[in-house]
């Protein structure tokens, strides 16, 4: 399932981090200013239980998170995802998964994983700006799955129809969140219109 979050802020945004002249400090706070808005829509559907909370006058009702969600953030350009995440849901667990593409094959090369111990049955939200050919997400899942991860969903903020088809074609559980969805792959495997390489804008590595 494909969720486009529709907010005029994330429209404006977008705008900004596609302009070949945003330079890395704008870049990045753009992206932070993204993920923000982005997190509420995804966090939605967050359990929470039920708690006595006492007020100075009276015991009230209050609610607590059941699970703690983890963050997921795909290096390096997920990185730009936490800081907006965090500041929405301070508590969450940040456990980095090392990945990037080979320029050649464009296949994922995991070079990093640190799964959270015994945390299987929390929700995982898995942070990457960029969903391409889709190679990157699929491992990405093949990964927390195979770790016990059950209830995740895929946040990004630029998408191409491809990965979209490839994610929902080999892990059809797991709900894909965007703030847009772009046209298609040139033949490098790079989104158009999309904003370049998401890694080498944040970190000004171009
Ligand atoms: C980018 C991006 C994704 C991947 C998407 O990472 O952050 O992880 O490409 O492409 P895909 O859908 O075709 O797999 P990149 O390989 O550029 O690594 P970097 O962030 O370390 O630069
Ligand atoms: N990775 C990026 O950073 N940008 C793209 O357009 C495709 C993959």
């Amino acid at each position: 399932m494909l969720i486009v979050v529709d907010h005029p802020l994330v429209k404006v945004h977008i705008a900004t981090l596609r302009h070949k002249d945003t330079g890395v400090d704008q870049f990045r706070h753009t992206l932070t200013a993204i993920s923000r808005l982005v997190a509420y829509p995804v966090l939605e559907e967050l359990e929470v239980q039920a708690i006595e909370v006492p007020t100075p006058l009276a015991m009230a009702q209050g609610f607590r998170l059941t699970k703690e969600p983890i963050l997921v953030p795909v290096l390096r350009a997920g990185l730009g995802m936490v800081e907006g995440f965090r500041d929405v849901i301070p508590s969450a667990v940040v456990s980095h998964l090392g990945m990037y593409r080979d320029h050649a094959t464009l296949k994922p090369v995991r070079y990093y994983t640190n799964f959270p111990d015994r945390k299987g049955d929390h929700p995982f939200l898995l942070l990457d700006p960029m969903l391409a050919t889709g190679g990157s997400a699929v491992d990405a899942l093949n990964y927390l799955k195979e770790n016990g991860a059950r209830n995740i969903r895929l946040v990004s903020v630029i998408a191409a129809p491809e990965g979209v088809q490839q994610v929902e074609a080999l892990h059809g559980d797991v709900p894909i969140y965007t703030a847009q969805l772009d046209d298609h792959l040139n033949e490098n495997g790079y989104i158009i219109p999309g904003l370049g390489d998401a890694g080498d804008r944040q970190f000004g590595t171009l």
